[in-house]
């Protein structure tokens, strides 16, 4: 039986980058954005680089059943998921009461909504074989409140401790989750999506490289929650030394996402 790789937010930055990682290692690929021209322009690319199989699935998954169409495109497919990864997301930057609320439900659709949808609906089969990964792409945003993107980090702190409850609830079993939890990655879309100025970001801005050696280190076995780079584990280290108002308040100035209030 052959097994795929299924990644959501593959369409662009790092979902993209991954998608090419796993079909340079081989795996055959389901890739889900709502952008079927760009999937199927990468698709086309990494068969012919690597000789896999790849599926395109269009979907939006911010729609109410998102999820159980991307599980039935798979099932009539006879595609079985040994490894999810739940890649697509996207940030809304500026100060709370000026947030559009559909934006908003919609993030919270993608951000929290179909991880969790999509994780219910591939686990089964994956504990049945006693094989499968699980990779969240959480954020060290899900670490505090961040101001300036308050709604953003709330649904990374969704992500996080939906995978470390996961994460022990599935010991044993013979399948991993995990979550990658970047600071901020060098990436356009992310922030003209956001409508983040990121010249205002003050803190490193890394390769969406250091993604993919977090998740290569994540399939290997190595912890839950993984935090790519030096800086990501001294900041979420240092919270423990810090009272939480500093903690958040620095936030707010390493971000820069905050518009001043008159
Ligand atoms: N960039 C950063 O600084 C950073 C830092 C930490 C964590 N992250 C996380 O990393 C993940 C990937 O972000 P990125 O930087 O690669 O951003 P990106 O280039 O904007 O990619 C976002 C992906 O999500 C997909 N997506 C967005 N809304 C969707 C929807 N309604 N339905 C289906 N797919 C949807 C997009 O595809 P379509 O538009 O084609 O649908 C795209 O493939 C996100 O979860 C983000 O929160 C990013």
């Amino acid at each position: 039986m052959s097994f795929y790789t299924l990644i959501t937010g593959a369409s662009t930055g790092i979902g993209k980058r991954l998608a090419e990682e796993f079909a340079g290692m081989g795996d055959n690929l389901v890739l889900v954005a709502r952008s079927k021209e760009k999937l199927e322009a990468l698709a086309g690319e990494l068969r012919r680089a690597c000789g896999v199989e790849i599926h395109v699935c269009r979907q939006d998954i911010s729609e109410p059943g998102a999820a159980a169409a991307v599980f039935s495109f798979c099932e009539e497919r006879g595609l079985s998921i040994d490894k999810l990864v739940n890649c697509a997301g996207f940030s809304i930057a500026g100060n709370f009461e000026r947030m559009d609320e559909q934006a908003l439900a919609q993030m919270a659709m993608v951000n929290m909504v179909a991880v969790a949808s999509l994780t219910r609906r591939f686990l089964p089969a994956m504990l049945a074989r006693r094989r499968g990964a699980v990779v969240n792409i959480a954020s060290l945003a899900g670490f505090q409140g961040v101001p300036g993107m308050a709604c953003y980090s709330a649904s990374k702190a969704y992500v996080v401790n939906l995978t470390e409850a996961l994460a022990i609830e599935l010991q044993g079993t013979g399948v991993r989750v995990f979550a990658v939890c970047p600071g901020f990655i060098d990436n356009d879309n992310f922030y003209n999506r956001a409508g983040h100025d990121r010249s205002r970001i003050v803190t490193p801005v890394s390769s969406p490289e250091v993604v993919v050696k977090a998740v290569r280190k994540g399939l290997a076995g190595k912890g839950m929650l993984i935090l790519p780079t030096f800086f990501d584990r001294l900041m979420v280290f240092s919270q423990r030394f810090v009272a939480r108002k500093i903690v958040v308040l620095l936030a707010a100035i390493f971000a820069g996402a905050r518009e001043k209030r008159c």
